[in-house]
């Protein structure tokens, strides 16, 4: 006991050393240029050019005579999703894809909403720009951009968007929200040359904003859109009047954490961690090093040899459906391994999952996406964005299923201006499709704090 209130003592006195260290810090960033060869001579064309998604005949053949073609592997007995997507119930959602899915329907439902490319940094960056059709007079919009992962893509937004750009409350806040597409994802460019990672991105989408005459704005996102709007914060913290994020992952282990890890189970109220706290961390922790080797075969082989994987996901539909609805099983509910179905139904319609997986292999764009892992660890695990604080105002949505539980206490060591926490009645990492509603209450939250009105 003593003992422990020792360490504590000292490590504490090292956190405010490191604390007060790192919060002079401000990120910095060099512009780049992505397109194919040198740049050409005189300024970048800076228009904006409305966007439709397009489908053919032939798309829609070739897509089709491919999922003919599949050669199923049949998985072991009782396996369910625990060595990967259970091969019954892929041929389940192969015919249904064949069958039953309707892409042109789906490409009328994308262009419900007005789509744009600009180019940034010699590359076509896209994005869904939604604004309010029924706004009160004197009232204005509030600017925010949701920033999507991997493997998800602007559409995770479809449902949400309706909520925050025409909210039911009188007293909530309508949103203009600017969807944009991760450069090498769906619809934007893939870049050409090596080095494009989260900071790139964050510059890239802060320059979008700026173009779009948003001088402040709101910033949301999870997985990858964590990281870029995270950055985009550490860049221009002057432009990002908050930053609402529904994944915050610790990237600095710094030793508060390590000392609530070790002494929270039994003295939790010295760390603010509430029961549920404990019981979504210590089961978890526990398993530490055994979760992270059955769960991320995939990330290293993204931040290592994407394109050698990425190959066969961009000839074969059905691989691409696997690897990539593997993922909205797993990480909506790890619970949903022991089901023969990946449970992916319970949340989800075929329709929607279908349709994210369209918006990559429509673009053939599995390949640049799976890329941005390696450029995001090109330079180690401690990046200087990952040492870096959010001075900006932030609110967290933590939901019981994210991939990792953060405590508020470790929210604040990064975020130094936490606003909201809140801890989220269900759901999992793909948060805004998975809970529209929830998540658009929790934005309305947030902002009211930020703005001042609660
Ligand atoms: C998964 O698929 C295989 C055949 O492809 C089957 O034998 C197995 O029992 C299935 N279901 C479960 C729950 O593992
Ligand atoms: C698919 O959707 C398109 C566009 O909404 C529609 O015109 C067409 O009839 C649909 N096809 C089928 C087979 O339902």
């Amino acid at each position: 006991m003593l003992l422990e209130v020792l360490l504590a003592l000292v490590l504490g006195a090292v956190v405010l050393l490191v604390l007060r260290r790192s919060k002079a810090a401000v990120l910095k960033t060099e512009d780049g240029w992505w397109g194919a060869g040198s740049p050409p001579a005189g300024a970048e064309d800076e228009s904006i050019r409305p966007f439709r998604v397009e489908t053919s005949r032939e798309e829609i053949e070739d897509l089709q005579r491919r999922i003919d073609q599949t050669r199923p592997v049949p998985s072991l007995e009782d396996s369910q999703f625990n060595y990967g997507f259970n091969s019954t119930y892929l041929q389940k959602v192969a015919a249904y894809w064949r069958n039953e899915f309707n892409w042109s329907k789906q490409v009328d439902k994308l262009n419900q909403y007005p789509h744009f490319k600009t180019k940034i940094e010699g590359i076509d960056v896209h994005y869904v720009h939604v604004k309010p059709k029924n706004l009160p007079e004197g009232r204005t919009a509030v600017p925010l951009i949701m920033v999507h992962g991997w493997p998800g893509s602007f559409y995770e937004f479809y449902g949400i968007l309706p909520l925050l750009t025409e909210p039911a409350n009188a007293d909530d806040v309508a949103f203009e929200v600017i969807c944009p597409s991760i450069p090498g994802y769906g619809f934007s460019e893939a870049p050409r040359k090596k080095g494009f990672n989260s900071v790139c991105a964050a510059r890239v989408f802060l320059k979008l904003m700026r173009r779009l005459g948003f001088g402040r704005f709101y910033a949301q996102g999870g997985d990858w859109g964590w990281q870029i709007t995270t950055n985009m914060a550490q860049l221009d913290p002057t432009a990002v009047k908050g930053l609402h994020i529904n994944f915050a992952p610790v990237e600095n282990v710094g030793p508060l954490v390590i000392l609530s890890i070790l002494l929270g189970r039994r003295f939790p109220g010295l760390f603010g961690f509430t029961e549920l706290d404990v019981k979504r961390l210590y089961p978890r922790v526990e398993k530490m090093l055994v979760e992270p080797l059955k769960e991320t075969g995939y990330f290293h082989i993204q931040a290592t040899k994407p394109d050698t994987a990425g190959r066969g996901l961009n000839d074969s539909p059905v691989g691409l459906a696997a690897y990539i609805l593997e993922k909205f099983s797993t990480w909506t509910d790890h619970e949903f391994r022991n089901l023969e179905d990946g449970g992916l139904e319970r949340k989800f319609s075929l329709e929607d999952l279908l349709t994210n997986v369209m918006i990559y292999w429509t673009t053939g764009s599995i390949t640049s996406s799976m890329r941005f892992y390696k450029e995001n660890f090109a330079k180690g695990f401690y990046p200087p964005h990952a040492r870096i604080p959010v001075t900006v105002p932030t609110g967290v949505a933590a939901f019981p299923n994210e991939l990792m539980h953060t405590p508020k206490l470790w929210a604040k060591q990064k975020n130094h201006k936490l606003k909201t926490y809140t801890t989220m009645a269900r759901g999992g990492h793909f948060a805004a499709m998975e809970e529209p509603g929830l998540m658009a209450q929790d934005i309305q939250k947030f902002i009211k704090v930020v703005e001042g009105k609660k």
